[in-house]
């Protein structure tokens, strides 16, 4: 049987990639059948000059493993990104964060010329974000107080434990915490945005809002592109 990740990673980097592109290496289960293509097709001579800019350790380690150049952001801005969600609506409004690398992931999509496409099974699809918690990366001095003004937002929020050891914070490659915030519905995405910024220690929220410009979804019969 294919495995659907499979398929609809290669869908799109045969879609978006081209020759000598600099290109967002997203993080996830999804983003690893993205990097393995690249590095495929680069060693058969199928594509040729793309270097990746990873959005976390893991990428990094597999793109070595794959055989992806690097470059950082220091020496070049990405023409596109690609990386896999937690949530996408129809209208490209993305959750992300579930696999902590909320931060480097926005910094790498958001400075991309081309923006981001999304790749994902739709078993990812939502009328509307929020299904699920948003993780939101915070700093870890004083992140009881940054927890409860998240709280005060109207959602439970709490505190990430990293799954190997649950007594301590999962830690993310920029050594900051994750505070995972469930509300009942999130009626002004935007709007949320904004008030989540807002709080000091908040650094930056999985609310991937107008960046994304296109998804790939995976169906049982075929693969689907959502665009603005
Ligand atoms: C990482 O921080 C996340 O944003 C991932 O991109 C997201 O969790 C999707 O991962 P999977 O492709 O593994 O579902």
């Amino acid at each position: 049987m294919k495995n659907p990740k499979r398929v609809v990673a290669h869908e799109a980097v045969d879609r978006y990639v081209e020759d000598g592109m600099v290109l967002g290496l997203g993080t996830g289960t999804t983003a690893y059948w993205v990097v393995r293509r690249v590095g495929e097709l680069l060693a058969a001579g199928e594509l040729r000059g793309v270097r990746g800019i990873p959005t976390s350790e893991r990428t990094v380690a597999l793109a070595k493993e794959f055989g992806v150049p690097l470059l950082t952001l220091s020496e070049a801005r990405p023409d596109l990104t690609l990386d896999g969600a937690d949530e996408v609506s129809r209208g490209l409004d993305v959750l992300k964060g579930w696999g902590g690398a909320l931060l480097r992931e926005k910094i790498v999509a958001a400075s991309s010329r081309d923006g981001l496409v999304i790749v994902v099974e739709d078993s990812k699809l939502v009328e509307s974000v929020g299904k699920g918690p948003v993780p939101v990366e915070v700093e870890p001095f004083g992140w009881e107080a940054t927890l409860n003004a998240l709280a005060s937002l109207g959602c439970d929020a709490t505190l990430r434990t990293d799954d190997s050891d649950p007594r301590r914070p999962f830690v993310t490659d920029g050594g900051h915490y994750t505070v995972d915030c469930l509300f009942d519905a999130i009626p002004e995405p935007d709007a949320l945005q904004t008030q989540m910024k807002r709080i000091p220690g908040a650094i930056e929220t999985g609310l991937f809002l107008g960046i994304a410009r296109a998804a790939v979804v995976g169906q049982a019969d075929g693969v689907e592109i959502f665009a603005i």
